[in-house]
């Protein structure tokens, strides 16, 4: 029975350490207990079918664990138009065997000022030309009954200024202003910016916006109109919270923490992974295995692994259940330019030394930018400088490299620090839409041959793969953003085109690029969610093939082996295991000798065995 009680219970299990650390931060009781009550409410609120949900994970807190999960991020209006469009197209994400739907920004907010709507102006409103919340509400219950779970992005670190506490803020209302940083003396600015670094270096420089009219700077670590919220206030903390489980009982099952690092601020500090920030993830962690059991906390913490890690908490006290395998990601565009596996090689050790427990989401790309997030430490011992790699690696995808296939676009290219991201979808990367233009068919088969490469290498990894919504059927960038004033300005529009339906068509022609990939993604996607050496509980190591560019990794459980060979070189290589029983290659269904597997350029082999 899920009354009261229940929530009591659950409660009373995190009670000493939630008021702890409330305490520690607040020393306020009264909102403490306003805080609780407020839980309470909230979870008389939440439906019966979600409670029903909360209950039946409770059972399986690792449903997220499983070796079928396949995670899909996609924006609304690019994918269907609209809430009620997206539900009409659950079958063709049930087809890409999606079980975990990443909806991306969709609160209210105001075009022109949205950063992609990570500017988020009402948390309790759709915008109205996506949907309402009645409508949402109706869509997860509708992936729910399809076995899919919803994923949001909780943007915590910030209020776009239209939100009504900026607006009431920007009034001068004191109550309000002290949910954000104002600052009216230049010195304090100037201090800030001597040890915080900037995010947006280009399109937003700088950490803080003048407002001439309250003669007030606001603090704004993105863009001018993203004011970051003030966690010392508890105000500003029990209201977001509220808001958390506002959408979490929309039946939300995943909720991506945006940029959390970000959200305590100390002068002199970077402002960054302060370790406030772990408290205020704790807090949360607690407060929806309180009210909402089912749902899980997906970190988004783009900084180098030593920062990455600690968002997991301890076993003991956890805080986010999933973080983005960022590192990872990067390094496998670095190892395809340069055709170095050693970097590649020290970060799947290093992932595969972590404990069981923590879960990592797999990507190439995502709706961001790639930042070079790279070990340079190490880099620099094998004679590749920061600044002049990045530079090559720029150089490599944007195309300007002599040789190099892949299209793309800079992005916050720094003229102080020379830094500079990229943007490009996956298939543009790979070189599809270069061999398309230049009509090269041997060139084109090469570019599919390697994005699948890399999508079996992404498959092959423990935790959640993320496909970005049009990567299934290799779609190339899209330059039309720089038509529209509110897009202009920033290329990572570039990788987030509208999903093509007249393309998908095409994805049931097996000779098309679009049916390579796609049915590619759905073999490999299948032997995934069937074959035991992905379970959760498989050792995972990497394996020395004594070449470099040659990537291998081993999956073993009870007595099955599954070996992964990922070729990232342009030539085709001879490699020999140190196994002594046959193999079966998983996608031909050939035998396979593991003294001499042949590899094709770009190519790739799945390879099971039994010892
Ligand atoms: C996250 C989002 C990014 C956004 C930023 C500010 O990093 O992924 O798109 O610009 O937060 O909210």
């Amino acid at each position: 029975m899920m009354d009261s009680s229940v929530f009591k219970k659950r409660l009373e299990h995190h009670m000493d350490e939630l008021r702890w650390l409330y305490m520690e931060l607040y020393d306020n009781g009264s909102m403490f207990a306003e805080l609780c009550d407020t839980m309470e409410k909230y979870f008389n609120e939440r439906s019966v079918l979600l409670k029903t949900r909360d209950e039946e994970k409770e059972k399986n807190p690792d449903w997220f664990k499983d070796k079928n999960m396949l995670g899909m991020m996609l924006y609304i209006d690019n994918f269907a138009g609209n809430i009620p469009g997206v539900e009409k197209k659950l079958g063709y994400l049930k087809e890409c065997h999606v079980n975990c739907l990443h909806l991306m920004p969709f609160l209210d907010t105001v075009a022109g000022r949205s950063d992609g709507g990570y500017a988020v102006a009402d948390f309790r409103k759709v915008r109205p030309d996506l949907g309402n919340m009645g409508q949402l509400a109706h869509l997860t219950q509708k992936c729910h009954e399809n076995g899919i779970n919803v994923c949001m992005d909780f943007v915590m670190n910030h209020t776009s200024q239209d939100h009504e506490w900026a607006r009431r803020a920007r009034t001068g209302e004191g109550e309000y202003m002290s949910r954000y940083f104002f600052i009216d003396d230049p010195k304090l600015v100037e201090a800030y910016e001597a040890t915080v670094p900037q995010v947006f270096p280009t399109t937003a420089p700088g950490n803080f916006t003048w407002l001439p009219e309250l003669n007030h700077y606001v603090m704004t670590t993105f863009y001018p109109y993203q004011w970051d919220l003030n966690y010392k206030n508890p105000r500003v903390f029990n209201e977001m919270m509220y808001n958390f489980l506002f959408l979490a009982n929309l039946g939300m099952d995943v909720i991506r923490i945006d940029a959390v690092p970000y959200i305590w601020k100390e002068l002199g500090t970077s402002c960054r992974n302060l370790k406030q920030v772990h408290t205020i993830v704790r807090m949360m962690r607690m407060i929806g295995e309180i009210v909402c059991p089912s749902v899980i906390l997906l970190g988004e913490v783009v900084m180098e692994p030593a920062k990455v890690v600690p968002y997991f908490g301890t076993v003991e006290k956890p805080e986010c259940h999933m973080l983005y395998n960022v590192t990872t990601m990067a390094t496998i565009w670095h190892t395809l330019a340069t055709e170095d596996t050693q970097l590649l090689n020290r970060q799947l050790a290093s992932v595969c030394s972590l404990p069981g427990e923590y879960t990592f989401l797999n990507y190439l790309r995502c709706h961001d930018d790639i930042g070079w997030g790279l070990d340079f430490d190490f880099l620099k011992t094998q004679g590749m400088e920061e600044v002049a790699h990045k530079r090559f690696l720029n150089d490599f995808y944007t195309g300007k490299y002599p040789g190099s296939v892949s299209r793309g676009e800079l992005y916050n290219d720094d003229p102080v620090t020379q830094d500079a991201r990229f943007c490009g979808t996956a298939a543009s990367m790979c070189g599809i839409e270069t061999a398309l233009e230049s009509g090269d068919s041997q060139a084109l088969s090469c570019a599919v041959g390697l994005d699948i490469m890399l999508h079996a290498y992404m498959l092959f990894q423990s935790g959640i793969p993320m496909i970005y919504s049009g990567d299934e059927i290799g779609q190339l960038n899209d330059y039309s953003y720089k038509n529209d004033p509110n897009k202009a300005d920033d290329s990572r529009y570039v990788h987030r085109g509208a999903f093509l339906w007249d393309l998908a068509k095409k994805r049931k022609n097996k000779t098309s690029i679009q049916g390579r990939i796609f049915r590619a993604l759905d073999q490999l996607e299948t032997i995934r969610s069937h074959e035991p050496a992905f379970d959760k509980d498989a050792r995972v190591y990497p394996c020395e093939t004594g070449q470099n560019g040659i990537m291998c990794i081993v999956r073993e459980i009870n007595g099955r082996r599954m070996v992964g060979l990922f070729n990232f070189t342009r030539a085709d290589h001879t490699v020999s295991l140190p196994f002594e029983e046959q193999g079966k290659d998983m996608l031909t269904g050939d035998p396979v000798d593991m003294k001499s597997v042949s590899l094709e350029e770009h190519g790739f082999k799945w390879i099971l065995s039994a010892f």
